[in-house]
């Protein structure tokens, strides 16, 4: 992502003309509206290099090159992409924002990252040590074998042993006064008081006293998502104090962000299309060890939002296993909390209570991995929880206690991005507390129920990037090929010519918001910047693709082999794919509704709604 602000780069592409750019090198020669000359990306004899006045983009049919004017000059230069933009910017005689332009801030941040190289080294020496040390004590050896951990799954996780010195670290780090090792965490520093002073006060303090922080521990080492270490947990051998202990927040180490075991459960997350957060380390390793490959854990910390974000990038499920006891349900409380803003329909979250004796790691060991993923089949949906936790401890058969179930929910609900599972919700509570849902709703607070693709600007949301939560109706369950495709197409016209997004109906656009992967990232993204953006060019939408890092996403969708095309003669293939969709979707709903049995009106209202649009769009279908 650059640094170069969006709306800066949006202007210089109203400002330039791509023709006058591409003619400094390539000879043009006017064919209709549009400019051709040979392609300078690949040899030719015959020119098939096009470039649009109108679109502000350029077109190769022979080699399929294409792009902005600051793609072209990015491409046929080989300059960076700021350099491009400052050079086009020069050019236009706009001035770069002072303050991404300033040298020094760039330098401070290049200096930064090769900062957190440096640190990353360290862990990584650090890690091979504690591997050495491992394998030279048959203590820590007859420890893990006590638990029952094989010397692969000790080696995959990378465990490890710190010795029962002071300055054990010194052997593998000679300068061992360096500031790195306090940045790392692998060293604690105090000053003269013996006051300990964090990672971040390292540089230029007076030490008094420096030792190692993991001393006569079994060590874990911690990575990100890219497998780089960046901390490390430490486990006594036998009783002591604390238990654990773990890597302080450095600069590549944040607890509230990290989960250990993702990098390693990573493709098993995926394959499985969920993930299974449970609270220790070694519970990770014991499930993989035993086959349940798809397990990750919080760092001693409550799960955050953020965790939970995160791990929705990975698969849409997530299943929390806490232990049975009151802790247990006070965590399984905070990780519903942290989820609740990071809702939407397509996505799922349940928890599971083992039996108060054990944990992932016991039960595993004791009862297997099928008896495992039989407790992972019945634990219990996130509403359930929330519902079971509104009404906890109180009398719902009294006014009282249906008042304070009411101001529980307030908050907790409240917190739910619009959605079909929310108004499932308010409607579940509603009966629970033998109240209308209207006015419950009223009691809530919440905004009386809108309809999906409506005007009314989005809920509020704590996220940062995240995606906007839509209003979306029930989602298709699974997709199959066929769809999946017709998905494909419609985003790939939709990409190459935006303005078509205002034909398509509010279902066909819920469908495709909510749609899995890159298509329904790709749709969110489409509709916020259609907000702001009414007549883009294709140049336009390039650039602003590849600010928010869907640049590759929407190119393997090939949209740029659709620009030369019609509008008006695409209109029919994105209507058929659309539709296509929506009535595998409807005939999905009616399945779901079917097997729920049409007990009451509602849903046999529904069913009735989708039986018509069915008939409807069965005319419709080009015949065949
Ligand atoms: P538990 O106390 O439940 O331990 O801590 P456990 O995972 O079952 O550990 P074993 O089986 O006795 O070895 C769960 C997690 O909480 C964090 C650690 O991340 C641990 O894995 N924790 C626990 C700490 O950070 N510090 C502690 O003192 C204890
Ligand atoms: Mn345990």
């Amino acid at each position: 992502m650059s640094l170069i602000p969006q709306d800066f780069i949006q202007e210089l592409l109203g400002r330039v003309d791509i023709v006058e750019v591409v003619g400094r090198s390539v000879q043009l020669k006017k064919a209709g509206t549009n400019y051709k000359g040979l392609c300078p990306f690949h040899t030719e004899k015959s020119a098939s290099f096009t470039v649009s006045p109108s679109k502000q983009f350029y077109h190769c049919f022979g080699c399929g090159a294409h792009g902005s004017a600051i793609g072209f000059l990015m491409e046929q230069s080989g300059m960076s992409f700021p350099d491009a933009v400052r050079e086009l910017a020069r050019d236009a005689g706009m001035e770069l924002p002072q303050q991404e332009a300033d040298e020094g801030e760039q330098r401070r941040a290049a200096e930064q990252r090769s900062h957190k190289v440096r640190l990353r080294e360290v862990l990584q020496q650090a890690e091979g040590f504690y591997r050495e040390r491992l394998r030279a004590s048959t203590r820590a050896i007859d420890y893990l074998k006590g638990r029952g951990l094989s010397g692969r799954s000790a080696a995959r996780y990378g465990l490890g042993y710190a010795p029962d010195d002071w300055q054990g670290l010194a052997k593998v780090f000679p300068n061992y006064e360096a500031e790195l090792l306090l940045q790392s965490g692998l060293v604690v520093a105090r000053d003269a008081q013996g006051q300990t002073l964090e990672p971040s006060q390292a540089a230029g303090a007076t030490v008094a006293r420096r030792y190692d922080r993991l001393r006569d521990r079994i060590t874990f080492p911690i990575r990100n998502a890219q497998g780089e270490i960046i901390g490390f947990g430490g486990r006594v051998l036998d009783r002591g104090e604390p238990k654990y202990l773990n890597s302080p927040e450095t600069e590549l180490f944040h607890k509230g962000e990290e989960l250990y075991g993702l990098f390693e459960a990573r493709q098993a997350i995926q394959r499985h299309g969920q993930v299974l957060v449970v609270e220790g380390y070694l519970d990770v390793i014991a499930l993989a060890q035993h086959g349940v490959e798809h397990a990750v854990a919080t760092l001693g910390t409550a799960c955050t939002p953020e965790h939970v974000r995160k791990l929705f990038r990975y698969c849409a499920q997530i299943v929390f296993s806490f232990d049975g006891d009151t802790a247990g349900r006070r965590a399984a409380a905070r990780a519903m909390q942290s989820a609740l803003p990071v809702l939407s329909d397509e996505r799922s979250v349940k928890f599971l209570f083992l039996p108060a004796e054990h944990d992932p790691d016991s039960f595993v060991r004791e009862l297997g991995a099928d008896a495992f993923e039989r407790e992972i089949a019945r634990a219990r949906p996130l509403s359930v929880f929330l519902l079971d936790h509104i009404g906890e401890g109180l009398a719902l058969d009294t006014a009282e206690g249906r008042a304070q179930a009411i101001a529980r929910g307030r908050e907790l609900i409240g917190s739910i991005p619009e959605s079909a599972l929310k108004g499932q919700i308010v409607n579940e509570l509603a009966q629970r507390l033998r109240t209308p849902a209207d006015e419950l709703r009223a009691a809530l607070a919440l905004p009386g129920h809108r309809r999906a693709g409506s005007a009314a600007p989005p809920p509020a949301n704590s996220a940062g990037g995240a995606p906007r939560p839509k209003p979306v109706e029930p989602r298709m369950q699974r997709l199959s090929r066929p769809q999946v495709d017709h998905a494909r197409t419609a985003m790939r016209i939709l990409l190459a010519h935006p303005g078509l997004w205002r034909d398509i109906s509010t279902a066909q656009h819920d469908l495709l918001v909510a749609h899995a992967g890159s298509v329904g990232e790709l749709a969110r993204w489409l509709e916020s910047y259609l907000d702001e953006h009414a007549e883009p060019t294709p140049s336009s939408v390039w650039e602003a693709l590849r600010a928010e890092g869907l640049l590759e996403a929407a190119e393997a969708l090939d949209p740029a082999e659709l620009l030369e095309r019609d509008t008006a003669e695409l209109q029919p293939d994105l209507r058929g794919a659309l539709e296509s969709i929506e009535m595998a979707w409807i005939k999905q709903r009616q399945q779901a509704l079917a097997a729920e049995g049409l007990a009451d009106p509602a849903s046999r209202l529904e069913y009735q709604g989708l039986s018509l649009r069915l008939r409807e769009l069965m005319r419709s279908l080009p015949r065949l």
